[in-house]
């Protein structure tokens, strides 16, 4: 038996370095980087490949325009793009460009071979050419006099140029796609290109242009530089070294396990690369799939438009596993998504901030207050664990099955499945009641276990999708590597025993959406209004009055300063002493969606007794701070202190969470 590794090799479309990127093409790099990653957990031999594609005429143009040689203005954009990939966490194993010699002499080669053979040939083109798309299209191909993939005016043109013998392979191509009923995915784009295009029977394809100078050359007819569709999809040899002197992969690696891509390059990724590959005696790649777009109301998101989103502006708002699950999450399988920077607040906020991150908070805390953060080696189970020990130890099936369909959406939204059951199970064995009671250590003990465990299955479910959280959660639960295996998730219980836990801040700050700040915003307008009229009527009786007790105000602060501060009412759940300080109480708050463990210092002029059941106000988006080895993540608001203390509440009772406005 051999022991040797399966292979995978994955690719995203190398991209034009004369957009700017946006989210939508950030999507199939993340989605791309997302599988590489998870076949990486699970064992296989990934080749992860991307890159950037940068000859052709519209970027020739580009550069002009920006008074630039092609080349100069090129490692500028393609400086950002891999900034991007760095910002967006991408873990590539290679980043192509086609500028590089390598991949030159590849497609030199690559165009000798087939002129040698027969299936290029010398003639002359004339036909409508579209500049952006690169493509000439014929008089029945044009939608309404434009072009029919991008809607912009197309020009007549005419070259002495090279033609590929398409025809010659249209019938195996067409076999293939019958054969193999996954090669083009999904299903409608399958369709689409046999019906569209290989049954009405294929035209040959003009593989050169003398119009323009910048892409390779002919090496044969120098005043030929070969058509930038040819040069940009053989990449996918070329990084393998083929015809080439860099590392030969690609008995490794060839053929291909997919190409994403975007449905709009669908045609030249299924008909025009796998001719170009038969000819070549090559393989066909296993999969072409052809992912949706991400939308915005107006449409697809494009530079023309004047429409993109910029990536490194949200992840700098927001971060980068948010946006990664956002587009990960919000992208249908076969299907378009559709943005709104609401979406991805509410996804932050719902799914991120309250499921998962107030999940390990709260876990985290429970197991720092009730056992100093050591889970002693307790065993006692009940009934009630069965269910979610069941649900821990099926999950990763499910969820690799949807992987390896590459339905990532799927795949997040069972594993929230599973983090929504996991919170249930706090609410069905309250804690905080089985530590009330000396008898129920034992209890309290497996239950917190069965919580941590469920987060270490989670982390390292999540860990393809968002390497940075499940990296946090693994600081905050203290596990070694081994434990962050997908071995190690495929029977429940491997979390190490009497493990010490590290709490963590916040694994997901919340955020407000726009529509929450204008409500805030408005309200606060119409206070400050109110304010100026009391005060400049109260200025008048007060000026002899008041005399000297209040210390000075604070500096003026704006509206938007204010609204900063997130003050929610409180119903106080749970009041003790501190176990290590004498001034400090513990206080379990609940804010209606979640609980907040708040320590504050008012032990000399409260008893935990008399607090229990009270609403008070308090600051819910403090950073959490320790005292005395206790996290506190909210505090009180209060006045005065021994007799005069008093803490501030809401007049009559209110829904526990209330926002204060
Ligand atoms: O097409 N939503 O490069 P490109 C989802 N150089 N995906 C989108 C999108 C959106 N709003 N906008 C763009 C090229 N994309 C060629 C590829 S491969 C040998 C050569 C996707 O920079 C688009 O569908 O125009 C495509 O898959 C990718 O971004 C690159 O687009
Ligand atoms: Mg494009």
């Amino acid at each position: 038996m051999t022991t040797e590794k399966k292979s995978f090799y994955i690719s995203t479309p190398i991209y034009y370095p004369s957009d700017k990127l946006h989210i939508g093409h950030t999507y199939s790099t993340v989605a791309a980087d997302t599988i590489a990653r998870f076949k990486k957990l699970l064992g296989y031999d990934v080749f992860f490949l991307t890159g950037t594609d940068e000859h052709g005429q519209k970027i020739e143009q580009a550069a002009i325009a920006a008074g630039k040689e092609p080349k100069e203005y090129v490692d500028k954009i393609v400086e950002s793009i891999v900034h991007l990939w760095e910002v967006m966490n991408i873990d590539y194993d290679k980043f192509i460009r086609t500028t590089d010699a390598y991949h030159v002499k590849s497609i030199q080669s690559i165009f000798r071979k087939l002129y040698e053979q027969g299936d290029i040939y010398k003639s002359y083109y004339e036909g409508w050419y579209c500049t952006p798309c690169e493509a000439y299209w014929t008089n029945t191909q044009l939608d309404d006099g434009k072009c029919p993939d991008c809607g912009r005016e197309v020009h007549m043109a005419k070259e002495e140029a090279y033609f590929f013998k398409m025809s010659n392979y249209a019938q195996r191509l067409i076999d293939h796609i019958h054969a193999n009923p996954n090669f083009i995915s999904p299903e409608s784009a399958k369709n689409e290109m046999l019906n569209n295009f290989l049954l009405p029977g294929l035209e040959d394809l003009c593989v050169s242009r003398t119009s323009f100078q910048w892409g390779i050359p002919v090496d044969f007819d120098e005043k030929h530089v070969v058509y930038v569709w040819v040069d940009a999809l053989s990449n996918y040899i070329s990084a393998l070294g083929y015809l080439n002197d860099e590392p030969q992969l690609m008995d490794r690696f060839w053929p291909a396990d997919v190409h994403l891509i975007g449905k709009d390059i669908l045609r030249f990724h299924t008909i025009y690369w796998p001719i170009i590959l038969m000819a070549l005696g090559l393989d066909l790649p296993k999969q072409i799939y052809g992912h949706g777009w991400i939308l915005l109301k107006g449409g697809k998101m494009s530079k023309s438009k004047g429409n993109v989103i910029d990536p490194i502006e949200l992840v700098e708002k927001y971060g980068t596993d948010t946006l990664r699950y956002y587009v990960l999450r919000e992208m249908p399988f076969g299907g378009d998504g559709v943005y709104s920077e609401d979406n991805l607040i509410t996804r932050n906020n719902a799914d991120l901030a309250n499921d998962l991150g107030n999940l390990l908070s709260r876990t985290t805390s429970m197991v720092d207050k009730y056992f100093g953060g050591y889970l002693p080696k307790a065993r006692y189970f009940d009934t009630i664990d069965t269910d979610l020990i069941q649900m821990a130890t099926d999950v990763p099936f499910v969820v690799a099955e949807y992987m390896h369909a590459y339905e990532i959406s799927n795949a997040l939204a069972h594993v929230w499945k599973f983090v929504s059951r996991v919170n249930k199970y706090i609410d069905e064995t309250e804690p905080w009641v089985l530590a009330k009671d000396e008898n129920n250590q034992a209890r309290l003990a497996t239950v917190l276990y069965n919580l941590l465990e469920s987060l270490r299955i989670i982390a390292v479910l999540i860990s393809a999708a968002m390497p940075q959280t499940a990296a946090k959660m693994q600081e905050a639960l203290q596990f070694s590597e081994e434990a962050m295996t997908w071995q190690s998730i495929l029977t429940f219980g491997k979390y190490p025993a009497e493990n010490k836990i590290c709490p963590s801040g916040a694994l997901f700050p919340r955020v407000m959406t726009e529509e929450e700040e204008k409500r805030i915003e408005k309200r606060m307008e119409k206070e400050k209004k109110k304010m100026e009229k009391n005060t400049e009527t109260n200025n008048e009786i007060k000026a002899e009055e008041v005399t000297e007790p209040y210390p000075p105000f604070k500096e003026t602060i704006t509206i938007e300063e204010f609204a900063k501060v997130d003050m929610r009412v409180a119903t106080i759940i749970k009041a003790e002493k501190h176990p290590n300080a004498d001034k400090l109480l513990v206080l379990q708050a609940d804010l209606g969606y979640c609980q907040k463990q708040i320590v504050t210092g008012i032990a000399e002029f409260k008893n935990p007794g008399e607090l229990v059941g009270k609403q008070i106000v308090v600051v819910v988006n403090l950073k959490p701070a320790k005292f005395r080895g206790m996290v506190s993540e909210a505090m009180i608001t209060a006045v005065g202190d021994y007799e005069t203390f008093a803490m501030i509440v809401p007049e009559k009772e209110v829904q526990a969470g209330e926002m204060v406005k």
